[in-house]
């Protein structure tokens, strides 16, 4: 294919939507990527009215079917070459699997899908097919994380014990969802959010960041959800005590009750040698703490190989991944335009006819989706039990 740049197909988007404007701003992030195309909202007429007045043109549709199918009579310049879907979890399953059988690949929001049998067939078919398909874990993408995750890996902290992964929020500490506000409305309701409230909201996140720094998987574990808001059908607070497959013990927690919590997501890996703290809202540092030392600031961007830390020989490929100078501050943008960055670089080599890694190594892929929902279907199950000790599936 020419180096034109990729074309991005949005579903969802339209009316207040909140998670599709900082994608389609990290999808321009580097000049090779653009948004031409959106299914915006779910009645025909105003996702057409919506596109029209989309901040840029973009061809509108009244719906992702439509979108879908327009596509394979489109000149190579204008195809699709992969949709972003940015719905609630109840509309992912069915775009994501018909772009996939029209050859287009897909980058999918969290959580994957609705449940584990939807998630085995987004799997089973995107291997099938051979397809790209990225999930939208957005806090992989700080450079910091991709630091994190080759100090764990690299055994710099010696054999990892204990680790402590959370996602505290407070936006639903009161009953929003009976004001209508538009976020809280569908995250509340089983049959648009799934099996889990904040769990499936959050909580997949929190185990995705385990899962990506320490590459350790969960065997068994004992959750406890629990509704404190009256009236609310769904966890809003969610505590997982895990086993994992090294032997160490972990905690994923999230919460959406703690007042005065904003976005505060965060993990710390204990290890035989040392220990490391990392911070979304203070995501350009990344601290260590070895036995009787000053504890050890990293900052993105100001890296020493060979610093008595960090050997001199850390990956070329983590070193040379696209950053600003250090105190110029990346953030929750940078990190999407990341994970699009290196999904762009699977999707060329795809249309190229070459093999493409999506690996789960620069943003999660479809199985990492699938290993969320079993995550989320498994704490239901043992929190219905009163915390029963319980075994997670396998792929
Ligand atoms: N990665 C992250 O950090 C992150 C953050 C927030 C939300 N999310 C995920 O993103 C998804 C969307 O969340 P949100 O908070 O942006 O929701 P939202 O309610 O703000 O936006 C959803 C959008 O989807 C549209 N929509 C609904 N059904 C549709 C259909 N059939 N066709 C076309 N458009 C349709 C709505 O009109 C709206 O534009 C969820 O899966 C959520 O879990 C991820």
């Amino acid at each position: 294919m020419s180096n034109r740049p990729l074309n991005v197909g949005l579903v969802g988007g339209g009316k207040g939507a909140f998670i599709a404007h900082p994608h389609q701003r990290a999808i321009h992030f580097d000049g090779t990527r653009r948004v031409v195309a959106g299914a915006l909202f779910p009645d025909p007429k105003i996702a057409l009215e919506e596109a029209a007045s989309w901040p840029y043109p973009i061809r509108g549709y009244g719906s992702y079917d439509d979108m879908i199918a327009a596509n394979a009579s489109l000149p190579e310049d204008q195809k699709l070459d992969y949709i972003l879907i940015v719905t609630p979890n109840f509309v992912h399953y069915d775009p994501a699997m018909k772009a996939m059988k029209a050859g287009i690949a897909v980058f999918c929001e969290k959580p994957l899908c609705l449940n584990l049998k939807e998630a085995s067939d987004l799997v089973k078919t995107s291997h099938k097919l051979n397809v790209p398909f990225g999930v939208a874990h957005t806090y992989l993408g700080h450079w910091t994380s991709r630091l994190a995750r080759y100090i764990v890996r690299a055994g710099l902290l010696g054999e990892v014990r204990w680790v402590d992964s959370y996602y505290l929020q407070g936006w639903l500490a009161t009953k929003l969802e009976a004001t209508g506000q538009q976020q809280a409305t569908w995250r509340v309701d089983p049959k648009r959010a799934g099996g889990s409230g904040c769990g499936g909201d959050i909580g997949t996140h929190a185990l995705m960041q385990l899962r990506y720094v320490t590459g350790l998987e969960i065997t068994e574990l004992s959750a406890q959800l629990e509704t404190f808001v009256e009236g609310r059908q769904l966890d809003d607070h969610f505590t997982v005590y895990c086993r994992l497959n090294n032997g160490a013990r972990a905690m994923v927690r999230a919460s959406q009750i703690c007042i005065g919590s904003k976005n505060d997501l965060g993990i710390n890996v204990f290890g035989t040698k040392g220990s490391l703290e990392w911070k979304q809202e203070e995501p350009e540092r990344l601290v260590i703490r070895l036995p009787n030392q000053p504890d050890r600031v990293y900052w993105r961007g100001a890296v020493t190989p060979g610093d008595g830390f960090i050997p001199k020989d850390v990956p070329s490929d983590l070193m040379a991944e696209p950053t600003i100078p250090a105190g110029h501050p990346e953030a929750f943008h940078d990190a999407f335009a990341r994970l699009h960055r290196c999904f762009e670089i699977d999707v060329r080599r795809w249309k190229a006819g070459e093999k493409f890694a999506c690996d789960g190594s620069k943003y999660a892929n479809v199985e990492d989706g699938w290993t969320g929902l079993a995550f989320i279907e498994t704490a239901v199950k043992s929190s219905a039990s009163n915390g029963k000790w319980t075994k997670l599936p396998k792929l």
